[in-house]
This record gives structure tokens, sequence and C-alpha cells, in this order.
């Protein structure tokens, strides 16, 4: 479906939803946490029960309020994880709608902005967000399609500040006793270039998590390449953001419809994809409320 359908769609939806169902449940917007057991055979023992927190898509700007974001890091911080990725897609600015048709503006102090003004205030402003969550072995990130339209560089600097490190087509390694998680970052499949960092093979005693915003760029991996990785963490398709019943998603803006959401076993390797916290398009979700998750290898 392409953004015009999806448009048309999400429309039809909110007045299907408005006339049918005036609950506020299906539109709320409270983040979910998920918790979400990842077994690997081969599992080096210092690693078993290590927790990975994860965080994607919170496009902060006009259409997503600062508490939204808020909210979702107080519920990783409640979690005491490990280690802290952030699948891409810090900023939204909503500039590929029709004009007018959306006058809703979830963040005043944001939509109040200069144009030229948005990327340093926001990125900055999602980077102090962000960098209330905390762990022993620091926090990653990738850039996502938006982060990539909007400013990289700007990105890059205001992540840094908060003390999060962009992983672009980079690695970096957790090491424990003698044994290692190498945490793998691309670029956007979209928006730049990605490559796998490490030789394909991979080592004893090293398990690898890959970090990549589409999941389309892992498809790619996993169907035409003899890379090796164990688990993958994703964002970008919002889990669908527009769910309706009976039908489900109507698109998850991804080639390949089986990463787009949740916990996939794949036979060369897991991926996860996060429904992620904020919008684009239209400035709602119905039936999939915004998510942080926990991922917790454990061997075996
Ligand atoms: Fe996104």
């Amino acid at each position: 479906m392409d953004r015009r359908a999806f448009l048309r769609c999400g429309l039809a939806a909110a007045g299907l939803s408005a006339l049918s169902a005036p609950n506020a449940s299906a539109l709320a917007d409270d983040v979910a946490l998920r918790m979400e057991v990842v077994r690997i055979p081969l599992l080096p023992k210092s690693f078993d029960g290590f927790r990975i927190g994860f965080l994607s898509d919170p496009h902060l700007g006009p259409w997503v309020p600062d508490e939204l974001v808020a909210q979702a890091v107080q519920r990783l911080k409640n979690e005491k994880v490990d280690l802290v990725c952030f699948g891409g897609d810090f900023i939204g600015i909503p500039e590929s709608f029709p004009g007018g048709l959306f006058p809703i503006k979830r963040n005043e102090k944001l939509a109040a902005l200069r144009k030229s003004a948005m990327p340093d205030s926001i990125f900055g402003r999602v980077a102090g967000l962000l960098a209330g969550i905390r762990s022993a072995n620091g926090s990653f990130a990738v850039y996502g399609n938006h982060d990539n339209w909007v400013g990289p560089r700007i990105c890059r600097r205001k992540l840094a500040e908060g003390g999060i490190t962009i992983l672009k087509n980079e690695g970096h390694v957790v090491n424990r006793g003698g044994e290692a998680l190498r945490l793998l970052g691309c670029d956007d499949y979209w928006t730049g270039v990605p490559a796998f960092a490490a030789p394909a093979k991979k080592p004893e005693r090293e398990i690898r998590v890959l970090l990549c915003h589409n999941p389309d760029y892992v498809s790619y991996l996993l169907e035409s390449t003899n890379v090796e990785f164990d688990l993958a963490l994703c964002g970008h398709t919002h889990g669908g953001q527009i769910k309706l019943p009976f039908i489900g998603a109507l698109s998850y803006n991804i080639r390949d419809r089986r990463f787009g959401e949740g916990l996939v076993r794949h036979a060369k390797g897991q991926v996860y994809t996060s429904r992620g916290i904020g919008v684009v398009e239209i400035p709602f979700r119905l039936n999939c409320p915004p998510e942080v998750s926990v991922l917790v290898l454990l061997r075996g």
C-alpha cells in the first residue's frame, strides 16, 4: 500500500472508529512493556540472562508529545537492563502529508518552532529524554530514514551529548568472562548504504546482535548472504500503526511482511521488530499501542 492509500484508509479507519467505537482504548497511546525471551542454543554462558532494552521510532516532533517519550523512558528505566539499544527515527517533522489535512498538534512547543530550528531543537530534546535510560554496558543507536532525511550529523552530535553512540556500519563489543557480545549497527536501508561490519562467519564464544532500522535489510542478509548473527533488532514498521479489526495492519512499509512486528524465528537468526513509539503520515495509532521491549537472552 502506498502513502496516499495509507492516508485514505487511515482517515476511513478514524471515521469508523469514531462512529463505532467511541471508547478510547483503540486510540490509547499508553506505552506497553513487551518482554521477549530469546533462546539461543550456543549462547556464551556469561550472557545467560543478559537483558537488552530496546526502544525505536520515537519520532519526537509536532505530533509526538515529550510526555509519550518520557513515559517510554520510564518503562525501560524500571527494568534495569544490561544494554540499551535504539532503533532510529528519533525525529518526526510532518511535511509529507497534504497540508491542513491533520491540523492536530500534540506538541505545541515543537510545532511553534521555525522549520530551520527544528532539527537542532528536536534531536537535542529527544536525546535529553533518552539519556535517562542507563545501563552498565552503554547505549547505542542506528539512524532511521527520518534521521538521515533531516540531519544525520546533528542527530549523531545530539545523541552523543546524551551518552548515546550511533553505530553506522560499525560494531561494539561487550566482553564478559572471556566471552563476547558483538553489537553490529547498520546504516539505514532506504537512505544510507548499510553494511555488515564483521566477517561473515561468527567465532565461537561470541553472540552477535544486529541493530538495523529497516527489517528489509535483515531479510536481504538472511536470504541472499551467508553472514551469521543470532538476533536482529529492528523498527521502522510501527507494527503497522493502523490496525483494523479482522484485517490487521494496513501497511508495514516493508517488502518482507514476515518481519512486520514481534519476534520471528528464522532458521539463520531471530528477528525482533518493535512497534516503536511515535507516528508518521497519520497523527495517531489504532489498535497498535506504542511499546518498549526487553529481550532476555537465555541459553537453550
Ligand atoms: Fe519510523
